[in-house]
C-alpha cells in the first residue's frame, strides 16, 4: 500500500478503472460489507469460489476489468488478474517487484527467515532452501512421512463409520497450513468423483502393490500428480500473492508508479 496522498492521477492516466476512493477509508467499509454477505450464507457444492473468497475482487474485475484500482484507507491497490502482466510482475528482471516487508507481529512470527528477506539474504536462504527440497533430502524424509502416514490411518480405525474432521487429520500429518488445505480439498474432489478415486487407487495398487512407496515410485504416480495439480487449480491454498514496486516501473504497456502495492491473483 502506497503511504502517500490518495489523489493520485494514475488510474486517469493509465485509463485503470475502479471504485471510487472515499474519505479516509478508501474502499475499506465496501469491501467488509461484501465480505460479510458472501460469507453469510452456506455455499453450495461449487468449484466457483472467488465471489465468496474475494468478493471485492470478483465484482470489481468483473465492472472494471482484469486490472482494477481500489483503496485501502490511504492505499492504492492495484488488483492484477492479466495472465499475461501476473507473470511478468513476479518474474520482473531487475528486482524492482518486492514482497511486502513484514513488520510488527508478523515479523515476531515469521522471524528473519526467507519469507521476510530480500536481495542478497533471501539468495543465500534460498540456495539452503533448494537443497533441502533436492530429491536426494527428501529421500530421507520418506520413511518418517509414511509412518506419519500410517498414524493418522491408525487413528482413522478407532473413528470409522463415524464423521472426521479430515483437515485437522492433515494439519497434524502435514504441519503445514497449505498442504493441509490441498490434501482436505483433494480428498473432497476424489469423494465427489469416484471414477478418479478408482483410478488413483489401481495406478498407488499397480506401483506399490502392498509394499510402502518409495521415492522412484513416487515420482511415477502419473494420475495421482494429475488430481494434485487439478485440486491446486481449482482450489489454490493461496489466493493471491502481493508485490510492491519499489520505483516506477514498466510492465507490458503500463507504467505503474513506485510503491504501488500490486495484488496478483491467479483465479
Ligand atoms: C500445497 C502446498 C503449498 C503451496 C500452495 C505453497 C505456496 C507458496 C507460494 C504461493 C509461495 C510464494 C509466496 C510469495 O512469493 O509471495 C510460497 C513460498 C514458499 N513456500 Fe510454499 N507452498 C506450499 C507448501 C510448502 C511447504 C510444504 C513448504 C515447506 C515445508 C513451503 C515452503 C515455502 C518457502 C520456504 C517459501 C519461500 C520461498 C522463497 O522465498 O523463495 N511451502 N509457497
Amino acid at each position: 500500500m502506497v503511504d502517500s496522498t490518495p489523489h493520485t492521477e494514475f488510474d486517469e492516466i493509465t485509463g485503470i478503472r475502479g471504485p471510487s476512493y472515499k474519505f479516509m477509508h478508501g474502499n475499506t467499509k465496501e469491501i467488509l460489507t461484501m465480505t460479510k454477505e458472501a460469507r453469510s450464507k452456506p455455499m453450495e457444492l461449487s468449484h466457483d469460489t472467488l465471489p465468496r473468497l474475494l468478493p471485492h475482487v470478483h465484482s470489481w474485475t468483473k465492472l472494471y476489468g482484469m486490472i482494477t484500482l481500489f483503496w485501502i484507507g490511504p492505499g492504492a491497490v492495484l488488483i492484477t488478474m492479466e495472465s499475461e502482466i501476473v507473470p511478468d510482475v513476479l518474474n520482473h528482471k531487475d528486482g524492482a517487484y518486492q514482497r511486502q516487508k513484514i513488520e510488527g507481529l508478523p515479523k515476531k512470527l515469521f522471524g528473519e527467515g526467507i519469507v521476510g528477506s530480500e536481495g542478497e539474504k533471501w539468495a543465500k536462504l534460498r540456495k539452503i532452501a533448494n537443497h533441502t527440497f533436492h530429491a536426494d533430502s527428501l529421500k530421507d524424509m520418506i520413511p518418517a512421512m509414511i509412518s506419519s502416514a500410517e498414524a493418522m490411518l491408525l487413528r482413522r480405525r478407532d473413528y470409522e463409520g463415524q464423521e472426521i474432521e479430515v483437515y485437522e487429520e492433515f494439519r497434524v500429518l502435514a504441519s503445514e497450513e497449505t498442504t493441509a488445505t490441498l490434501l482436505a480439498w483433494t480428498v473432497l474432489l476424489l469423494a465427489i468423483h469416484d471414477d478418479w478415486q478408482e483410478k488413483a487407487r489401481k495406478e498407488v495398487f499397480e506401483l506399490f502393490g502392498q509394499d510402502k512407496p518409495g521415492l522412484d515410485g513416487i515420482a511415477r504416480l502419473k494420475t495421482m500428480n494429475m488430481i494434485i495439480n487439478e485440486s491446486l487449480r481449482l482450489y489454490p491454498p493461496i489466493t493471491s500473492l502481493s508485490r510492491i514496486a519499489r520505483r516506477e516501473t514498466r510492465v507490458g504497456k503500463l507504467t505503474f508508479p513506485a510503491n504501488i502495492f500490486n495484488f496478483l491473483s491467479q483465479f
